[in-house]
């Protein structure tokens, strides 16, 4: 049997926080049900955060609630703190994400406090998520570079994510906020972390802003990482990021993991289905190499 990628489908959540058309609830709760129903299991669905803030994910109890009877699916909130896990736990959440960065800057920026901070925030949320059995997973963000700082040393990468695990979070995502890194710093950055952290706790959540997140991946799973965050039509962005395009595409990485003998569990064609409604009602295109191939392909047949 081909051995398992599990896929973070972050879409819904890091790929609709940055756009500029509004997306309704019902729009949001159907786009999680088409990426259902394309094979995807592991969907981040929204975020507790401040709605002055980011506005774009107002709702997201609302979001939760509607999908959380789909009990073969696992789905993932954002929570800064412990004002959104009450939230997402009167949701009914059952997986949470703290996000701590590993460039000082960045962490004023996004979450408004020092990253010392950010960790004496999250270890009250991890107790009580912990008491609700509530699992927490962990973000590290910037770990290939800032968009205020510029470089971010892994060291500062080590030791936030260090920080994450020895709190209690069951996994760590290390994420390339703004799309900078190269294959050669991303296996580096990974080697390093994996020895504070057990590599099958880590996950990458790459942006491609410079065209480099395929290249990071393949880095990733060649040093044995097996889960991977990504969004459909590789939407987003970060709202905190200036100039960060979205996660890499979905489609791409199922592309790339299928063809190298490794299962994702998803219909590509009914991906890319999910992905044209999704862009169609935020009237841009998907940006996914592969679904543009198979959209191209699909013509030709049909013609
Ligand atoms: P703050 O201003 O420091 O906090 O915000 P505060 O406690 O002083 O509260 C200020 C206001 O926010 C108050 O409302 C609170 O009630 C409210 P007001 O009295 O002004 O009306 N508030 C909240 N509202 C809803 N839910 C909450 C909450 N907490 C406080 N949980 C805070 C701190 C973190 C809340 C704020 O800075 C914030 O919401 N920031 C947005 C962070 C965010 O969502 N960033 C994008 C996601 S991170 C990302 O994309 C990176 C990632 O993808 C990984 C990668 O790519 O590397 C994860
Ligand atoms: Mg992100």
């Amino acid at each position: 049997m081909a051995e398992r990628i599990r896929l973070v489908e972050v879409g819904p959540r890091d790929g609709l926080q940055n756009e500029r058309t509004p997306v309704s609830v019902a729009t949001r709760i159907e786009f999680i049900e088409r990426l259902i129903a394309a094979g995807l299991t592991t969907i981040e669905a929204g975020s507790f955060v401040s709605e002055k803030r980011v506005p774009q994910m107002a709702g997201s109890a609302e979001v939760l609630r509607a999908v959380l009877p789909r009990s073969d699916c696992e789905f993932h909130v954002l929570v800064p703190n412990e004002q959104g896990l009450a939230a997402a736990q009167a949701a009914g959440a059952k997986v949470v994400a703290v996000f701590a960065s590993a460039s000082e800057t960045f962490s004023r920026r996004n979450i408004n406090c020092s990253i010392a901070e950010s960790i004496e925030r999250f270890r009250p949320v991890l107790a009580r998520a912990k008491a609700a059995g509530i699992r927490v997973r962990g973000y590290v963000s910037c770990v290939l570079g800032c968009p205020y700082e510029g470089e971010v040393s892994v060291a500062a990468v080590v030791r936030v994510a260090r920080m994450l695990w020895d709190e209690g979070c069951y996994e760590i995502s290390l994420g390339d906020t703004i799309g900078v890194g190269t294959p050669g710093k991303a296996r580096a950055m990974l080697r390093a972390v994996a020895q504070a952290v057990p590599l099958e706790h880590l996950a990458l959540h790459c942006h491609d802003t410079y065209g480099q997140a395929l290249a990071n991946i393949l880095a990733g799973l060649e040093e044995g990482v097996r889960a991977i965050d990504c969004s459909a039509g590789g939407l987003g962005g970060c709202p905190y990021a200036p100039g960060a395009t979205g996660n890499v595409a979905t489609e791409d990485v199922v592309y790339m993991c299928e063809g190298m003998g490794l299962a994702t569990g998803v219909d590509l064609d009914r991906l890319v289905e999910a992905t044209n409604w999704i862009t169609l009602q935020l009237r841009r295109a998907p940006a996914s190499r592969v679904a543009a191939a198979l959209m191209a392909k699909r013509a030709v047949t049909l013609s």
